[in-house]
Formats: C-alpha cells, structure tokens, sequence
C-alpha cells in the first residue's frame, strides 16, 4: 500500500496543542497527584449522598480515623468550639483510657514506604490538662517504621509539631497512629505526612514525572463536571484554594455521589470523597511550571452542573457579579502585579512573577436551555473579561457531545459571533467518548468542518462495550488506544481547525474509581500509564509544526504527516489484523526513514499494576529508506530525514 503526502495542502500544527485534562475525579487530587499520605486529615470529611437536584453533604469528621490499638478503649468526638482555623473549625476530640492509645488513620490503602525513604510529618494538639507525652508513627505488626515524641503542653493553647522523619524499614499498608502515653484527653486537627521526595512539596513524584514524560502542551483545570458541581454551592471556588493548605474551605467532591441509586439509598461507595483543595490554583500554575505546560484554568458560569441540577443564577440577578468577579480576578491572581489584590495573594504565596496565563475557558459542558440561558451569559461573560483583558484567549463550549442537534446549535450560535467579533472565543470544546466504530467511521470528520471557529477536542476516549466503565485497568484495550491513535491522525490533518486537545480522564487510582478508561492509573505505591497514554505520548514527542495532506490508499490505514526542521513524521495506524507492507513517497523531499517508533498488540493488550509495560513502544530498526511493515493492529511513527 501507499502512503502519498503532499505539501499542496499544508497547514500549520499550533505550538503545544496537546495537552491534558486534569480533573479531580478517580481520587485524582487528594490520594492521588496531592502527595499527602494521610486521608480527612483536618476531620472536614462529609458524607455526600442524594440524587439529581437534591444532593446533601453531612458532616463526618471522623471518617477515616479510628481507635488504635484495635478494640482499645478510646472515644472519639468531633467537635468546632475554639478551632484552629474557622476555615475548616472541625477537629478531634480523643479520650484515651489506658497507657499508648489512641488513634490510626485509614491512609486510603495504608502507608506504603521503602526503608529510607524521608518524610515531613506535622500536627496540631492542644491539652487542657494532660501533661507527658504523645507519640505520631507508622507502625507495623513487628514495631514502629518511625516514631517521634511529642511533649504535650498543658495550656489549653493549640501547638503544631513538627518533624522530620526516616522510614527504618520497607511497610505496605501499614497503620499511620497518633497514641498518648497516659490516659487522658487532647484535642488533634491538621496532621500532615508528606515524602520529602514530593514535586515542590506537593506532587507525588512517580505522578508527576509521568505528566512530564507526556510533555503537554497546556492543562486544563480543575474540570469538568468539578468546575460546576452538583449544585452551585458544591462548585469549585478557586479563591478557597488559594492560601494556607489548612485554611483551604474542604469542600465535597460531586463524584462523591456517582453511581448512588435507589437501591443504595442514594449513597455510593466513595460518599467520603472531599477536596482538601492541598492542590488549589496556585498549585495548578506551578504544576504548569514544573511540566512547561500553558495553564488553561476553567470557571464555572452560574449554572451547575446540567446533568445534575436545574439550578442557574439568572443573568439579571446581581448575584451573577460574583461568578464574573471569580473569571476576572483569576487572571488578577495568574498575572497580575503584586500591588493588585490576587497578584499580592500569589507573591505571598511565593510566586511574585506572573505565571503567564493566556487561555480562559468559560464553562465547561453548558448548553442552551430556558433555564441555563447559556447563549446571553457565555456573551456577556466573554465580553466582560475581554474588556478587562483583551489578550486572553477564550476557550468555549459547545456541550457535552458533537454531531448533536444541541451541539450543532451550538456551532452555529458560535459561528455568527465569531462572524461579529473575531475574539469571540479563540476555540470552543467539544467532547467525546465513543466506541471504537465510531472513532473510526469520524476519522475524516475535521476535514469536513467549516474554518470558522476552532476546535478544541476537550475530552475524548474510546468507550468500549462491557469495558468501559469496569473502573480497572483492564479496560483500557489496545483496541481503544488503537482507535484514538487513528481518530488522532484526522485531527492532526486538520490541525489547522483542532487547534488543542486532551484526553479524558487522566488519572485514576485503583479501587477509587469513579469513570474509566483514564490515561494513568496508580495506587499507593505504583504508577504507569495505560496503552493510551503511550499513543498520546507518541502525538506529542513525534509531532512537527506543519501538517500535509497525507492519504492511505489502504482500507484501514489511517495516516497523518507532520514536519519540524528537518525532520518528518508519518504517522500509520494498521487497525486491520494483517500485516501491511507501506511505502511512503510524496511531493517533497522528506528524505530518509532514520527511526520507527512502534505499538503493536492483541486488541485485548492492556497495561497493569502487575504488568505496567505489557504494550508500549520500542523502536524498530528500518530496513528501507522508504518501506516499511505495519504490523496488525499496530501504530507505527515512521521519523524521515532529509
Ligand atoms: O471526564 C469525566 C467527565 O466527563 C467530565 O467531568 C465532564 O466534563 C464530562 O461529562
């Protein structure tokens, strides 16, 4: 078969077009990229519980700690009077009856540590009157991994601890306690077990590292669904990320109640799962940093999340001030100078250089209904920061789906304001999760679309019958990442029009799963990207600045063409189950085939905690300046040099 490019048709590839999407979904955030080992450690948790337009958070302070050693005789109580912070008041009452009792930490799965391994460990007590000593460590069934000591000071003041720490021996699941010598009570609140090794403190390391690999080009953030929340009070307020870890307002995540039902009585099995937003805004910019990524924060509009919830602040209530102050000030506390309120936040959180905020997505899934009014708010919001800030680039919406009548409203509306006002949006995002078929019969799908309005493909991901939603690894197939590899070929083509794109979802720890496939999977103490991670990898570490027009004349050969300086990368996915034998020729000099780059597997290949690099690429040495094998069922990046 042939692959045919022709520079004849060309168009530009944006600078740092692939990007990711971090939401905190999967536990993606706290027990995920937020290092910190230790679960509710503030006594802030909530059980979230409900079902669509009615959703309640109840306080449960306590959730995650119980009486250590198991069965001692030790009463708990969650209490608010006189808290450490008024941000977050709860904390924990303990009343201990015997010597060298009193609390563990659940941790998620437990702590997991190697023999060495250095940590920063912190709490807050305060003693009315037990004098003598308590004691924080991790301990297992054969002794202590660390202890440290703690002289309690009888004074009815809150005191913070803190402590260095170095694990003396490898422990998995082991129990994160906090015991007093004496029987007696005290009160506890703000613990924090953080590995030294974090990413500025903050990131666990194996997390980070993979999102770095990945080399993208911007982030969006913090959501999806998160952004608007199950009802406006449960949305993400990004000023009560900002600030002191501890006095950051905990709220409860709205994937808290994914998948409650009747029958469970509207409760699911992460009811607990809360934001300690211990990776807030400032974190986000500064994880741009650390990944030389573009940030692209996304703020809510008023309205929650559609499919939960009719609730929407009408555009003529004063209320929807607030909701345009949030954008605004957003890109005060991104670039503003430090003699501006959000700038002075950022500088005394320790960034006074601006972190260069360009993009602004407004909304995240919104479409036009009576109540939304989606159309006059994304207009009036669009005009009102770019009045204030005429450089910022606007991300739109047009709604959860594509090749939807909401959604071809959507574009059309989108297309006679971009007809008015060039600035409009400066790409709108569109989502999808399709099966496979799909992916493939909507390959060519960009070439058709009118060059007016840009497109940035938000969130995709192949969705596989009886795989998608198995909330484990294993559903992310070889025949899913097989399908976005050739669906990636058609936007690469028309990179002029899909001007951005990131995968969904990104992370997703094991056994706290709420959707899948997702791109990254980890647990406590493992990390590793699925199969479809590796073809993203593959997009963005193979990819020049210009695209051609590049033909397969195969059935089932899907190509694209990209160039960077001297060098050409052909892009080939074989879906077909035969091995295909390609020659590339075109209507310019690219040269010599140098490199090839490969996946090649079973449909059913997936990556695992147990198997993390069953499927990914290797390189394949050429054997012909201009052939080479497809294998079946395989994407090949095939590097030219003139
Ligand atoms: O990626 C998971 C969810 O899918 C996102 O929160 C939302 O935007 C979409 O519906």
């Amino acid at each position: 078969m042939k692959i045919t490019l022709s520079q004849e048709h060309s168009v530009p590839v944006a600078a740092g077009g692939l990007g990711i999407f971090f939401e905190d979904i999967n536990y993606a955030a706290d027990g995920g990229l937020y290092a910190e080992l230790l679960e509710n450690r503030n006594f802030e948790a909530k059980r979230a519980h409900g079902k669509i337009g009615a959703f309640l958070a109840e306080q449960d302070g306590g959730y995650a700690w119980e009486a250590y050693p198991a069965g001692a005789s030790v009463a708990c109580k969650v209490k608010d009077d006189r808290p450490l912070y008024a941000e977050n008041p709860h904390y924990l009452r303990v009343v201990t009856q015997a010597e060298k009792c009193g609390v563990r930490n659940k941790a998620y799965d437990g702590i997991f540590l190697k023999k060495g391994d250095v940590l920063r460990l912190s709490f807050w007590v305060r003693s009315y009157d037990l004098r003598g000593f308590a004691r924080a460590g991790v301990y297992t069934a054969t002794g202590a991994v660390f202890e440290v000591k703690a002289k309690l000071r009888a004074d009815g003041k809150w005191h913070r601890y803190a402590y260095r720490v170095r694990a003396k021996a490898d422990c998995a699941g082991a129990a994160f306690a906090f015991t007093l010598d004496k029987p007696g009570a005290v009160h506890i609140d703000a613990f924090s077990l953080m590995p030294e090794n974090a990413v500025f403190g903050v990131f666990r390391r194996d997390l980070a590292v993979l999102l770095k690999e990945l080399r993208p080009g911007f982030v969006r953030f913090p959501g999806g669904c998160v952004v608007e929340g199950n009802s406006l009070a449960n949305r993400y307020q990004w000023k009560c990320s900002v600030g002191q870890p501890e006095r950051r307002k905990h709220n409860w995540n709205r994937w808290a109640v994914h998948g409650a039902s009747r029958e469970g009585d509207f409760c699911s099995q992460f009811s607990h799962y809360g934001q300690t937003l211990g990776i807030g805004y400032y974190e986000y910019f500064r994880l741009c940093e650390y990944l030389g990524a573009k940030p692209l924060p996304v703020l809510g509009l008023g309205i929650a999340c559609q499919y939960m919830s009719d609730e929407a602040v009408a555009l003529d209530d004063p209320a929807l001030e607030a909701y345009i102050q949030e954008a605004l000030d957003v890109v005060e506390f991104a670039n503003g100078g430090t003699d501006t309120v959000w700038g002075r936040v950022r500088a005394e959180m320790g960034h006074p250089e601006p972190f260069g905020l360009e993009y602004l997505g407004l909304g995240n899934e919104q479409w036009e209904t009576a109540q939304s009014d989606f159309y006059r708010r994304f207009a009036l919001f669009s005009a009102r920061v770019r009045e204030k800030y005429p450089d910022i680039k606007i991300i739109g919406t047009v709604g959860p789906d594509t090749d939807t009548p909401r959604s071809k409203d959507a574009w059309k509306w989108t297309r006679n304001a971009l007809a008015k006002d060039a600035n409009f949006v400066y790409a709108s995002d569109e989502h999808f999760y399709a099966p496979p078929g799909w992916l493939y019969d909507h390959v060519g799908m960009y070439d058709e679309y009118p060059r007016a309005g840009k497109v940035y493909v938000g969130e995709y991901a192949a969705h596989i019958e009886g795989k998608a939603n198995c909330l484990s690894p294993e559903g992310n197939v070889w025949e899913g990442a097989l399908a976005e590899a050739a669906f990636m070929t058609g936007t690469e083509r028309n990179a002029d029009v899909v001007v951005m794109k990131s995968y969904a979802p990104l992370l997703a720890r094991i056994g706290y799963t709420q959707w899948s496939p997702d791109l990254i999977w980890f647990d406590a103490c493992r990390a590793f990207g699925s199969v479809n991670y590796h073809v993203q990898k593959m997009y963005s570490l193979y990819t020049g600045d210009v695209s051609y027009k590049a033909v397969s004349d195969a059935a089932g050969v899907y190509v694209s063409a990209t160039s960077s300086g001297d060098l050409t990368y052909v892009k080939a996915v074989n879906a077909t189950d035969k091995e295909v034998a390609a020659e590339v020729e075109g209507d310019f000099a690219f040269g010599d085939m140098l490199r090839i780059v490969q996946m090649a597997g079973a449909l059913s290949d997936c990556n695992t905690a147990e198997q993390p690099e069953k499927l990914v690429p290797v390189e394949v040495a050429p054997t012909s300046a201009r052939a080479a094998l497809l294998p079946p069922h395989s994407f090949s990046v095939l590097v030219f040099r003139k």
